[in-house]
C-alpha cells in the first residue's frame, strides 16, 4: 500500500456536506469516500480524515453488537448508534440505515422511522436496501424532505432469501433487473445508490447511465465511491475478510497487544509507576 503524501497533514475546516453537494461532486467527477462509524470517536477521526458520508450502517449487528447478520438489529439499536455519531457533529453527510422489519411493512411505517432517525438521532438522510419494492417508501420519504441513498446487490437484510452472501447479478436477466431498478431509484429521487457484491462491469455500468452517484462495495472501481465498514479497513474484525475489503490499519492486533502489555505490566507491578500515581 502506498501511502498519500496528503495523509497526515492538517486540513482546512469544510462546510457540512448536503445530499445535492454530494451529487454535485458525481458531476464534478470527483469519488465519493464513505466509511462506516457506530460512535462518537470513530465519527470524529472519520470527519477529520475527510471522508464525505459517514455511514451508520447496520452492519453495526455483525461488526459491534456480535450478531451472525443484520437481522436482529432494531431500531432502538440505530438510533443509540446514530445519536453517538451525530453527536461528534460531523462536516459529512450522516446517513442511518433502517434495519430489517422497520420499513417493509408499510410506507407508513418507513416514513415513522426515517422520521425517527431525523428528529431524535439527528440523521442528514436514510439508507433501505431494494429496489422497486421500497420504491413507494423512497418516493413518500423524499417528498416530505429526507433524503434517501438506495441500496441494491448483495443486500444483506436479503442473507436468508439469497441463501448466503454471495455475489448477486451474475446472469444477464439479473444485471438488467439491477439496473432498471437503479434507474427507478433514480426516478424515485435517491441521492446516492449503494452497489453492493456485484460484478465490476455492472458497477461501471450502473455508474454510467445514473446521474446520482453509486458507492460501490465490492462493486469494482468504475464506481462513484466506495464504501468500507470501518472495522474491515482497520482490521477490528475477527471474521471472514471478504475479497473486496483492504485494510489499512491491524488495530486488532495492536489491541490485544496492548492488552497483553497491561496485563504483563500490572503482574509485574510496573504500572503504576510513581509518575502516573497521586
Ligand atoms: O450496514 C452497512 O454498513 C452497509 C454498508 C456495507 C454499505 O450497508
Amino acid at each position: 500500500m502506498t501511502q498519500d503524501p496528503k495523509v497526515g497533514t492538517p486540513r482546512a475546516p469544510r462546510a457540512k456536506l448536503t445530499a445535492p453537494a454530494i451529487i454535485e461532486l458525481k458531476r464534478r467527477g470527483e469519488a465519493i469516500t464513505v466509511v462506516t462509524a457506530y460512535d462518537f470517536p470513530t465519527a470524529r477521526f472519520a470527519d477529520d480524515a475527510g471522508v464525505e458520508i459517514i455511514l451508520v450502517g447496520d452492519s453495526l449487528g455483525t461488526v459491534v453488537l456480535g450478531y451472525d447478520s443484520t437481522l436482529p438489529v432494531t431500531m432502538a439499536d440505530m438510533l443509540h448508534h446514530v445519536r453517538a455519531v451525530t453527536r461528534a457533529k460531523p462536516s459529512a453527510l450522516v446517513v442511518a440505515d433502517l434495519p430489517f422489519m422497520s420499513y417493509q411493512v408499510s410506507v407508513e411505517q418507513a416514513v415513522e422511522n426515517a422520521g425517527r432517525m431525523v428528529q431524535e438521532g439527528g440523521a442528514d438522510a436514510v439508507k433501505l436496501e431494494g429496489g422497486e419494492r421500497v420504491a413507494p417508501a423512497v418516493q413518500r420519504l423524499v417528498e416530505i424532505g429526507i433524503p434517501v441513498m438506495g441500496h441494491l446487490g448483495l443486500t444483506p437484510q436479503s442473507v436468508l432469501a439469497f441463501g448466503g452472501y454471495r455475489v448477486q447479478a451474475r446472469g444477464e436477466a439479473d444485471q438488467e433487473r439491477l439496473l432498471r431498478e437503479a434507474r427507478h431509484l433514480e426516478q424515485c429521487g435517491c441521492f446516492s445508490i449503494v452497489l453492493e457484491g456485484i460484478p465490476s462491469r455492472l458497477g461501471a455500468q450502473v455508474s454510467r447511465e445514473l446521474t446520482i452517484p453509486t458507492i460501490g462495495i465490492g462493486a469494482g472501481p468504475g464506481c462513484d465511491g466506495q464504501v468500507l465498514v470501518s472495522h474491515d479497513l482497520l482490521g477490528l474484525y475477527l471474521g471472514h475478510k471478504p475479497k473486496f475489503v483492504r485494510r489499512y490499519a491491524e488495530l486488532g492486533d495492536a489491541t490485544r497487544c496492548a492488552f497483553e502489555q497491561f496485563v504483563a505490566d500490572v503482574k509485574a507491578h510496573r504500572f503504576p509507576s510513581d509518575a502516573e500515581s497521586y
